[in-house]
């Protein structure tokens, strides 16, 4: 095989009849994210996106606002152009089916399908929705008038058509599916497309003669009164984009090595956009990855609901890169996923604030302490081959997981360097070997901690370009394809730096930023928002006694996970024992504990409790005590509340 060392990755082309939601966010950041690991693995990568803005559709939605239709496509092209620029989107061409270049390019290919006799005219009758922008015969209808996919009324059109001769390539895209087991991603929407092409193709009406918003037919046809159907107009961008027809001299990028597109438009794409490709004797592409909806709090997402996610605001208020990881991280790909401030906000404290952030800040805290912020890596394989080793076999997997869009697995992956770092921190005691004088070690923990967490920054940036460029700044290194090769591929570490301090990268959120986002019921009074008249702070509603407080006051109490990685008797005390316990900070914690009665020193070693963590610190019995066990005690005696199953130190409670 070939090594193709050209990608080229696209998103569909966005109708301009409405503005930007979450949804094409979606698709536009996955495309992003892989263009932005193609350049960093080193391959020339061509990333398009743009706006589709022919069609009936659009025409209504213009006139509807009384602007032609060109003036209209023009006003929301830029709207999603403007967002993609303000998102950082690094796409090398947004295209628009105006361009007169793209417009060139689907006359060429008309001509050419025709020279191939793959076109012949003939008369339309049937059914059209103009919504989808589909033909559907009348044995698909509901009700024998109501469209199959979106259920609106259909028009009848009886008008003079070209055809393209789709039936002719039913067998052409069979083989094409079966010999290619990865053409559409993922593998189960390829069985679905292969049951439906087996079932048999009709030709497929490709121009329209009752409007006149689209690529009008090349002059050699002499058949003026047609446009183009929207759908081949548009298919065809992939490669108009690339000059076909016109100037070719970026047509090398094709094939495409991956095609993102929501699973309600793979019918276009993996059935009429490959006959069209093998009718103009072009290779097909590689992927066609087909991902699935979002909806929000468990509801579809539509203008009439009111209740769209505006993807700029969700970026303004919770991080653009936050956003980026969530969206990713949360659905396996070509799953539906469903879009709430609670799983945002859980993916920010828990994967990037304790996992991710924590790390930096112990790094941060351990070098500083011990080595005024120096950090050397010469000797961190002498003493932690073994960590070394698990990192690179997690890294080792992950490119293949990127190509095949398995990102949520991608990710998933790559949090485990980050177990592999914050475990070693809580193994090796850094503060234990200062105070043994065990200094390389220390040192090489540090050297440890750095690197891993310098190849996560690398993987980590297609999808968090700019928070792992700040956490690259810290560590004194760049994010290239010099040192993806080296780091990730190779064994290189970091040179010796001096660590910069960075302000915490994911700050705690403690409730919904946007509370319009929110779902009605449960809407949140927002933070600085006044308390109504007569509720005083902890009185809002008596129940049975018990004062009620709202969830921002409990968010008030940090509570973590700590290990007790320290346990003695407080001499003269029967009730003390002194306690080291680790929160995942840089040094343990001292914790003075009045629960001798039911536990023994020893039997608390190694294990977990949760830890009120933002007390402020107090003496007892002259010893400094900074934080408090939370324990449950009633006519048999006190029990810790502990975790079901071990956590990482520090993990948040909540
Ligand atoms: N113009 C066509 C595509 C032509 S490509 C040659 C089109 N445009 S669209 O604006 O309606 O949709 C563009 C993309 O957004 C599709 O991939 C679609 O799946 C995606 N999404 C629209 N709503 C969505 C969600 N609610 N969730 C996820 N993606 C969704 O179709």
């Amino acid at each position: 095989m070939s090594c193709h060392k050209k990608a080229y990755i696209t998103t569909p082309i966005y109708y301009v009849n409405d503005v930007a939601h979450i949804g094409h966010a979606y698709t536009t950041i996955i495309a992003d994210t892989i263009s932005r690991y193609s350049r960093l693995s080193g391959l020339d990568t061509y990333f398009l996106t743009g706006t589709d803005e022919h069609g009936q559709k659009i025409e209504h939605s213009a006139l509807a606002r009384g602007k032609s239709p060109q003036e209209y496509a023009d006003e929301i092209s830029a709207t999603f152009r403007n967002l993609w620029d303000e998102f950082g989107i690094s796409y090398d061409r947004f295209i628009r089916t105006t361009d007169a270049d793209h417009k060139a390019g689907v006359q060429k290919a008309f001509l050419k399908m025709k020279e191939k006799g793959d076109i012949y005219k003939d008369v339309y009758k049937g059914h059209y929705c103009i919504s989808c922008e589909t033909f559907f015969p009348k044995s698909q209808l509901v009700d024998d008038e109501f469209c199959p996919e979106c259920g609106r009324a259909t028009t009848v059109v009886e008008e003079e058509s070209y055809f393209f001769r789709l039936s002719d390539y039913q067998d052409k895209l069979l083989e094409w599916y079966n010999n290619n087991p990865e053409c559409i991603l993922p593998k189960s929407k390829r069985n679905e497309v292969i049951r439906f092409v087996e079932g048999g193709l009709d030709d497929l009406s490709i121009t329209r003669t009752s409007f006149d918003w689209g690529v009008k037919l090349p002059e050699e046809m002499n058949d003026p009164k047609h446009v183009m159907y929207v759908w081949l107009d548009a298919l065809m961008n992939y490669v108009t984009a690339l000059g076909y027809g016109t100037d070719e001299k970026n047509m090398d990028y094709w094939p495409a090595r991956v095609q993102l597109i929501g699973k309600d438009i793979l019918r276009f794409h993996a059935i009429y956009w490959p006959a069209f490709l093998m009718s103009l004797d072009l290779p097909l592409p590689k992927h066609i990855a087909a991902h699935g909806w979002w909806t929000r709090d468990g509801e579809k997402m539509s203008k009439s609901k009111g209740n769209v996610v505006n993807p700029k605001e969700v970026a303004d208020a919770y991080g653009l890169d936050n956003f980026r990881y969530f969206m990713l991280r949360e659905v396996p790909f070509g799953g539906d996923g469903d879009f709430s401030q609670k799983a945002l906000i859980d993916r920010i404290n828990s994967d990037l604030g304790n996992d991710l952030g924590n790390l930096l800040n112990r790094l941060i805290g351990m070098s500083g302490k011990y080595f005024d912020g120096l950090v050397k890596s010469d000797e961190v394989v002498q003493y932690y081959k073994a960590e070394i080793d698990e990192v690179n076999e997690s890294l080792a997997k992950l490119e293949p997981l990127m190509f095949e869009m398995q990102l949520h697995r991608y990710l998933e992956e790559l949090w485990r360097p980050l177990g592999v770092a914050n475990r070693a921190i809580d193994k090796y005691q850094p503060w234990t070997m200062m105070k043994e004088g065990r200094e390389a070690e220390a040192m090489a923990l540090n050297g440890l901690i750095a690197n891993i967490l310098a190849k996560v920054a690398i993987m980590l940036y297609p999808v968090m370009p700019q928070v792992m460029q700040e956490i690259a700044g810290a560590l004194s290194f760049k994010i290239s394809n010099e040192n993806w090769s080296s780091f990730i591929k190779g064994d290189g570490m970091l040179a010796d730096f001096t660590i910069k301090k960075v302000p915490p990268l994911f700050p705690r959120i403690e409730e919904p930023l946007l509370a319009h986002v929110e779902p009605k019921a449960e809407e949140p009074a927002k933070k600085d928002e006044p308390k109504k008249e007569g509720k005083a702070k902890s009185e809002v509603k008596e129940s049975e006694g018990i004062a009620l407080i709202g969830i921002d006051q409990f968010f008030q109490t940090s509570l973590k996970i700590g290990t007790i990685i320290k346990a003695e008797e407080v001499e003269k005390s029967q009730k003390l024992l002194l306690l080291q316990v680790d929160l995942g900070e840089a040094e343990p914690r001292q914790v003075v504990a009045g629960i001798r009665e039911w536990y023994s020193a020893e039997s608390l070693i190694g294990t977990q409790a949760c830890v009120v963590a933002n007390l402020k610190p107090a003496k007892l019995m002259g010893m400094k005590s900074e934080g408090m066990l939370l324990a449950a005690k009633d006519e048999n005696g006190l029990s810790l509340i502990r975790p079901e199953a071990p956590k990482k130190s520090g993990t948040a409670i909540g």
